[in-house]
């Protein structure tokens, strides 16, 4: 099988193509210097190296404007990145008869919920980047692609600055360490989301579901989880974490308060616990450091 990874310098992104490259997979990456967001589909399509000489088979799109806070102010971008590009996606995995994988995330919930938000959950963002990323599954749903929706949440991974490498940087510049304790959600290694996309890659198209909540199992805090990103740094979590409240923590956007995600499809591998996972990934998320 082919599969394009558009977006592979991203946090996910690059664990996405290294796990397809480790199951044998080939993958065509594209990035900033190979793809104008502004091209149509047809566009996009000449620009895909060999798609017109050798079959593709998925098109992942890892591509993303991620800064919550930076969309406030820039709407426009974060929907030509988020919205109007994964339609264009759709468009460009119709005419190579490829599955479209989109991802997606939690905040197109609005956080006010008290049990972890289920697929069929109406979607209700409180931010832009979140309304962004609700007209991009908008647009990729009303089209007659083949396409899956992963979402998934507070994301840490090795090759790109995430939650943890900020924590433990902190701590190694001895900057105070003070992070919310109201706001909930499921932290997600890149590595389990990479390799729940390609378990659902060898489901019979029939039993994929179009929306995966493509999470770790159980939810946390912000600050449990920095506490237990102390301790992994041999540290005592509880004593050097401070619990503050999102009252307290300036931020250019309102970030929903609780936005867990039910991870139990009806198909595929569940990702494990996320304290277990988070064990297992810290090994090697805070060794490398990356700014
Ligand atoms: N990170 C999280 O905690 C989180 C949580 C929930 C959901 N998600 C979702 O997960 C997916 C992956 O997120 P991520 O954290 O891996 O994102 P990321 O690290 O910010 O990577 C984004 C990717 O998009 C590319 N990109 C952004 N704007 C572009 C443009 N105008 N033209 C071409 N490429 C562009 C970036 O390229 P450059 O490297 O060149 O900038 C990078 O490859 C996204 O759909 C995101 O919404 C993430």
């Amino acid at each position: 099988m082919t599969w394009v990874v558009l977006g592979s310098t991203g946090l996910f992104g690059f664990d996405m193509t290294k796990t397809l490259i480790e199951a044998g997979e080939k993958v065509i990456t594209l990035n900033r210097s190979d793809i104008n967001l502004l091209w149509n589909p047809k566009q996009i399509v000449e620009n895909i190296p060999h798609a017109i000489s050798s079959p593709i088979s998925n098109i992942v799109n890892a591509i993303a404007y991620t800064d919550v806070e930076k969309a406030e102010k820039d709407e426009t971008t974060a929907k030509l990145v988020n919205c109007e590009f994964a339609g264009k996606l759709a468009q460009v995995s119709i005419e190579l008869g490829a599955r479209l994988v989109h991802i997606s995330t939690d905040y197109v919930f609005d956080g006010r919920s008290t049990v972890p938000y289920k697929i069929e959950d109406p979607a209700n963002p409180l931010t832009a980047y979140g309304r962004s990323k609700v007209e991009g599954e908008i647009l990729i749903r009303e089209s007659d692609s083949d396409y899956q929706i992963f979402r998934t949440s507070w994301l840490y991974g090795e090759h790109k600055d995430c939650f943890p490498k900020k924590i433990a940087r902190n701590f190694l510049e001895k900057k105070p360490i003070r992070v919310v304790d109201d706001q909930f959600g499921n932290p997600t290694w890149t590595k389990d989301l990479a390799a729940l996309v390609l378990d659902h890659s060898n489901l019979e198209a029939a039993n994929r579901p179009k929306i995966v909540h493509a999470v770790a199992s159980g939810q946390t805090s912000r600050f449990e989880f920095a506490v237990e990103i102390a301790n992994s740094l041999g540290l005592p979590g509880d004593s050097v974490v401070e619990r503050i409240s999102s009252t307290e923590y300036l931020s250019g956007a309102i970030r929903p308060q609780f936005t867990a995600l039910d991870n139990s499809n009806s198909t595929g591998i569940q990702i494990g616990n996320w304290r277990e996972r988070w064990r297992l990934a810290s090994r090697l998320v805070l060794t490398r450091n990356v700014q």
